[in-house]
């Protein structure tokens, strides 16, 4: 079967007992889609990737959790909720570590089939030379990318557990990779590149804890995209993000408890460690 029509037969699968819930905890701007393919929840939706992850779930008919430090300022967002009723908006910053568990509590009763832990930060590569590395970003880095995803899936997992998919991703990246660190004696983010290798540990971690609930623990390389992320850096390689998000979608479609523990590009290969 093609990666589209994988795609289209999973986003067509009823999960009947995620939108009823996610109707039941409703405020302004969700929608009861009895027939949605389920619920998803997406940390640092306000742009970028997460934004484009936001709306092609959206528009597939999904039940989006879009959160975003400050919803009130992320346009591109609110616009996004005005058009899709099945798109709900929360204020969530990953390193509140209370916030956190104020939004777990109030998404109880919802299942939730896709936990998305998208929301990174770089700490900026001029910062992270070594010669002149700026100590004070590491706590900044090391939160966002490594506590919050760890604390995001400890918190939802009675919600992940109770929905029809049971699927934790985690946005990863191949600057994590032991195996592809560049030979170039100049690569940079030393805390971003410790970041996200952290970041699987963490997930395998995880994985191994929650396969007894049933739970899909993975992580994802999206590839080089063109967004706030890189800066005005431009390459050949470098992907747009409805691009990457095209091709991620379907690889967290077929995902299976075969699956738990590993890291997929956004090509669909797995990633070495
Ligand atoms: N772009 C790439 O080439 C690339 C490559 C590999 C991996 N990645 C990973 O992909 C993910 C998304 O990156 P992107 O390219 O879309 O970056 P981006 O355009 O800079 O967007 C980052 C998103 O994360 C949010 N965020 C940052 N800190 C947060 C916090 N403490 N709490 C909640 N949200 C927070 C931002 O929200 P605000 O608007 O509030 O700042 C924004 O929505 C990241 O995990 C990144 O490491 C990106």
């Amino acid at each position: 079967m093609s990666e589209q029509a994988t795609r289209n037969s999973t986003t067509r699968r009823t999960v009947l007992q995620g939108a009823a819930a996610l109707a039941l905890a409703s405020g302004p701007g969700t929608a009861s889609a009895a027939d949605s393919p389920g619920t998803v929840l997406i940390t640092g939706a306000s742009r970028g990737i997460g934004l484009e992850f936001a709306k092609r779930y959206a528009e597939d008919g999904w039940q989006v959790i879009a959160t975003a430090r400050d919803p009130k300022k992320a346009e591109a967002l609110q616009a996004l909720a005005k058009a899709h009723k099945n798109l709900r908006l929360e204020t969530l910053d990953v390193t509140d570590i209370k916030a956190i568990d104020a939004l777990a509590a109030k998404l109880k009763d919802v299942p939730i089939d896709v936990l998305l832990n998208n929301a990174g930060i770089s700490g900026g590569a001029e910062k992270q030379k070594i010669g002149s590395i700026d100590y004070s970003v590491f706590d900044d880095v090391m939160h966002t990318n490594v506590l919050g995803p760890i604390k995001m899936a400890e918190a939802f997992t009675p919600h992940v557990a109770a929905s029809k998919q049971k699927k934790i991703v985690s946005i990863s990246s191949t600057e994590g990779s032991l195996t592809l660190i560049s030979p170039r004696p100049d690569v940079n983010s030393i805390f971003y590149r410790a970041s996200k290798s952290a970041l699987n540990m963490s997930m395998i971690n995880m994985a191994k804890a929650l396969k007894d609930k049933g739970i899909i623990v993975t992580m994802q390389s999206p590839g080089l995209v063109s967004t706030d992320f890189v800066g005005s850096l431009r390459l050949p390689i470098m992907i747009t993000p409805q691009q990457s998000v095209a091709m991620t979608m379907p690889i967290i479609a077929r995902l299976t408890m075969e699956d738990t523990g590993k890291y997929y590009r956004h090509t669909g290969e797995v990633a070495p460690w």
